[in-house]
C-alpha cells in the first residue's frame, strides 16, 4: 500500500471542522497548522498534524513530497459551472466594451442563445475535446471539484449530449464533476414565443430522461421575470424534485424577482448570483438553510457594479459559498483565486472567508463535504501547493497566482 508524506507547508490549511457548512465567525476560522504535514494512503488522507507528530508515522518506504516551506490548501470546489459548451464569445465582449448591455445582446438574439447554436452543431467528440481543455484550466488554477451544468442545448437530444460529455469528462480527466441538468436556461429560438410549450418539453421528455439515465445529481432553473418566472420555475424544480433530483436555481440575477424566496420555498440546496436579493429573501434563505452561492466574476465581467450583498448574507448566518460560474458570456473565468480576490475587494469578505466559501462550503452545497472540502482523515486526498508562504497571499496576488502543485485523489495533476 502506498504511503505518501506530505511535509514542510508553512502553513497547512486545513479547515478541519464541524462536519456541515460554516456560518458567521466559523468561516474564518480556518484550522490553520504552522509546519504541518500530511500522511496519505492509497489516495485518501490518513493523518494530519505538526510536522513532528506526522515524521514519527514514516517508515522507509514512504514517499515524500516537499511542499517547499509553501502553503497547502484543499482543492478548490467550484460549484457552479457551465463547463460544456462549443466557441466562445469575444465577440460579444468586444460588443460590451464598446457600451452594449449584455442584456442587449441577448435580446438581440445574442448571448446563451448564440452558443446553444454552436453547441447543438458540435459533435459530441468535438464537446469532449472542448470540456477536457475547460478541465485543464480548471486543475491549472486549483480546482479539482467541479459542478457542471448543461443548458447550451435546449433540445432533448442536444441536453443529453452535454449530461453525457459532463460524464465523459469525470471519466477521463482527475477532475470531479457534479452534473446539473440545467434545460430551462433560456427559451430556445424555435419556441421564442411559446415558452409554455418549452417547459412542457423540459418537463415531460428531458427531466424523465435525465432521471432514467442518471445523468445528473442536481436540476437548475435561469428564474428572471422575462425568460422562466417564478411559477414556471417551480413547476420544473417541483418535477425534478418528484424524480429525485437536488435543487439549484440561478435568481435575482438581474432584478429582486423570487428566485431566492422560491428557493427558500422549495427547499433548494443553492439560490445562485443574488446580486439583487433583498433583506426579507436573505431571512427567507436563512430560514429554509439555502446556501447562497456567489459568482462575482460574471459581475464584473459583464461590466456591472451590482455585488451581491456577501455582508449581509454572513451576518444572517448563511453558508456562503464562491463560484466561478464559468460560461462563454457573462464569466469566461475558471480561476477561484480570481473569483475569491474579487470577493474580498468588491464584496468586503475577508481572505479566510473567501477560502471557507470556496472549499467546505462548497462542498457542503454539492453533498461531497464527507469526501472532499477541508484536508481531514477519511477524505480524498485533494489538495494545492500555492506559490506562497501565507494563505492571503492567494487572493491578494491578482492573477497572478499559479499554484506550485496540485493534486486530485492522490495524484499529482499540475
Ligand atoms: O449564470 N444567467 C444565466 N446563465 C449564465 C450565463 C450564460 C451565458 O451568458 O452564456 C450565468 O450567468
Ligand atoms: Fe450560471
Amino acid at each position: 500500500m502506498a504511503l505518501v508524506a506530505l511535509v514542510n507547508c508553512s502553513q497547512l490549511v486545513t479547515l478541519a471542522g464541524a462536519n456541515r457548512p460554516r456560518v458567521g465567525a466559523e468561516m474564518r476560522e480556518l484550522a490553520i497548522i504552522h509546519d504541518g504535514a500530511m500522511l496519505i494512503r492509497d489516495a485518501r488522507i490518513e493523518a494530519v498534524g505538526a510536522r513532528s507528530k506526522i515524521e514519527a508515522l514514516l517508515n522507509s518506504d514512504t514517499q515524500i513530497i516537499d511542499a517547499g516551506g509553501r502553503v497547502v490548501t484543499p482543492g478548490f470546489v467550484d460549484a457552479h459551472t457551465h463547463l460544456v459548451f462549443a466557441g466562445n464569445r469575444a465577440d460579444e465582449f468586444e460588443m460590451r466594451c464598446s457600451g452594449i448591455t449584455y442584456q442587449e445582446i441577448a435580446r438581440q438574439g445574442g448571448g446563451i442563445r448564440s452558443t446553444v447554436r454552436r453547441t447543438r452543431d458540435a459533435t459530441e467528440n468535438e464537446l469532449l475535446a472542448v470540456a477536457q481543455k475547460h478541465a485543464r484550466w480548471f486543475l491549472r488554477s486549483g480546482t479539482t471539484t467541479i459542478e457542471a451544468k448543461s443548458g447550451y442545448g435546449l433540445t432533448v437530444e442536444a441536453e443529453m449530449k452535454i449530461l453525457r460529455v459532463v460524464r465523459e469528462t469525470e471519466e477521463t480527466t482527475p477532475l470531479r464533476c457534479v452534473p446539473t441538468f440545467l434545460g430551462a436556461h433560456e427559451v430556445p429560438d424555435e419556441f421564442v414565443g411559446r415558452t409554455g410549450g418549452y417547459i412542457e418539453l423540459v418537463i415531460d421528455e428531458m427531466l424523465p430522461l435525465v432521471a432514467l439515465h442518471k445523468l445528473a445529481s442536481f436540476c437548475d432553473v435561469f428564474c428572471e421575470p422575462h425568460i422562466f418566472d417564478q411559477h414556471s420555475a417551480g413547476r420544473i424544480l417541483e418535477a425534478a424534485r418528484r424524480l429525485g433530483l437536488g435543487l439549484r436555481i440561478h435568481g435575482d440575477q438581474f432584478s429582486c424577482s423570487g428566485g431566492a424566496m422560491l428557493a427558500a420555498r422549495l427547499g433548494a440546496a443553492t439560490a445562485d448570483h443574488l446580486e439583487h436579493t433583498d433583506a426579507a429573501s436573505i431571512a427567507a434563505l436563512a430560514a429554509a438553510n439555502v446556501q447562497p452561492i456567489l459568482l462575482p466574476g460574471s459581475v464584473y465581467s459583464i461590466g456591472s457594479r451590482h455585488y451581491a450583498p456577501a455582508r449581509a448574507m454572513i451576518e444572517a448566518g448563511l453558508a456562503v459559498v464562491l463560484a466561478t460560474d464559468f460560461n462563454p458570456g457573462s464569466s469566461p473565468i475558471a480561476s477561484m483565486p480570481v473569483v475569491m480576490s474579487l470577493a474580498c475587494t468588491q464584496m468586503k469578505m475577508t481572505p479566510a472567508e473567501t477560502l471557507t466559501a470556496a472549499t467546505i462550503n462548497a462542498a457542503s452545497s454539492l453533498n461531497l463535504a464527507a469526501q472532499v472540502g477541508s484536508l481531514e482523515r477519511g477524505k480524498s486526498a485533494d489538495f494545492v501547493v500555492h506559490e506562497a508562504g501565507d494563505y492571503r497571499e492567494i487572493p491578494y496576488f491578482l492573477g497572478t497566482q499559479r499554484p506550485a502543485m496540485v493534486y486530485a485523489k492522490g495524484e499529482r495533476v499540475v
